[in-house]
């Protein structure tokens, strides 16, 4: 992922990140680079790989690079909760991991800084000597996802610049994960954000002060009123909502974010296209049926990301390097910080 993101930054566009937990997901997502053109960043949460028993994740995701071996792919663990988790992921292949120390192990409970610069600086080590990419994160997000999450609306535990300088400093992450008002979920904000809700004066000023550093937007869906407004047709429940716009996150790529992290658009497209065809066709029952729908929805949405993040057309701009040369690289020190 490091040579992902410094291609990025060269080129001054943005990388998506988006998470799998099965095949039709994979297949939306590799669809979408192959369409675009793009590189691209293939995320799994600790739920899916719990909820693929790993080994299918993992065989889903060799055969992603099989069947697409001219898109550069990165498999990038999502909100690592600990040093194990990270180990696990790159035990399995995983080639880039986000060592999660703004929370506790419980995923839940805000951590100290000189916790999270632990964790992160064991997973640097052990990551960098594989020639494994690493992303931290310094304040906390809102909301809860799969039981993931500070809670609250995103405001309580905003990234302070001068310790983002210091963790980055201390620790040696490839990508800073900052926490600037956003949320996971679908429930971000209870109107469209302003300067008070989504502190993009917060990302320019860590932009300013790390201006080497890749930054990542978590909770970035837009979460668009179209495809809410298909889920609540079809007889869905969805409350009034309001996303991160996409504006503001090509602002945050004109300002060092290079890994912008999206799941809930996908979720969202993927519920809609399911609800539509059980309403409109309830004499259905074989799930590709509705499976092939819900992925041609989640590839709509991928391929307009990547051309709105700036990623499309950049697959074939670099070859991929392999992890042994990278390890050389960490080594020699030659990626500094
Ligand atoms: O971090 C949030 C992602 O949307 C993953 O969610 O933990 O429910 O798989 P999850
Ligand atoms: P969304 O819930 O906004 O899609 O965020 C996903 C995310 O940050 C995964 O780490
Ligand atoms: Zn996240």
């Amino acid at each position: 992922m490091r040579q992902l993101l410094d291609e990025a930054a060269k080129g001054g566009y943005g990388v998506g990140a988006f998470n799998v937990n099965n095949m039709e997901q994979i297949q939306s997502i590799m669809e979408a680079a192959r369409e675009t053109q793009s590189p691209v960043i293939v995320q799994a949460s600790r739920g899916a790989r719990a909820y693929s028993q790993d080994r299918f994740l993992y065989h889903l995701m060799i055969a992603a690079t099989e069947i697409y071996p001219e898109i550069p792919t990165v498999l990038h663990q999502d909100h690592g909760n600990s040093v194990a988790t990270c180990k696990s992921a790159i035990d399995m292949g995983f080639t880039s991991v986000m060592m999660d120390g703004s929370l506790m192990e419980d995923g839940k409970t805000p951590a100290s800084f000189e916790y999270n610069v632990a964790v992160t600086r064991e997973v640097v080590e052990l990551a960098h000597a594989k020639g494994v990419t690493v992303e931290g994160e310094i304040g906390c997000l809102g909301g809860i996802e799969d039981g993931h999450g500070a809670g609250g609306d995103g405001l309580e535990h905003l990234t302070d610049p001068e310790q983002a300088v210091e963790f980055v400093k201390q620790t040696g992450v490839d990508a800073l994960a900052i926490a600037i008002g956003t949320s996971h979920g679908a429930y971000k904000f209870s109107s469209k954000p302003t300067g008070e809700t989504l502190k993009m004066d917060t990302l320019i000023e860590i932009h300013r002060r790390l201006p080497n550093t890749h930054l990542v937007m978590h909770g970035s869906s837009s979460v668009p009123k179209d495809l809410q407004d298909i889920i609540n047709q079809y007889g869905g429940k969805l409350k009034p909502t309001w996303g991160v716009p996409v504006e503001e996150i090509q602002l945050g790529i004109r300002n060092g974010v290079r890994k912008i992290n999206v799941d809930t658009d996908n979720r969202l497209a993927i519920t809609g296209a399911i609800r539509k065809v059980f309403a409109e066709k309830p004499e259905e029952f074989d799930p590709r049926s509705y499976m092939k729908p819900a992925r041609d929805a989640m590839k709509k949405v991928v391929a307009l990301r990547m051309t709105q993040f700036g990623q499309a057309g950049h697959a074939k701009d670099y070859a991929p390097i392999p992890l042994s040369e990278m390890i050389k690289r960490y080594a020699s020190e030659t990626v500094a910080v």
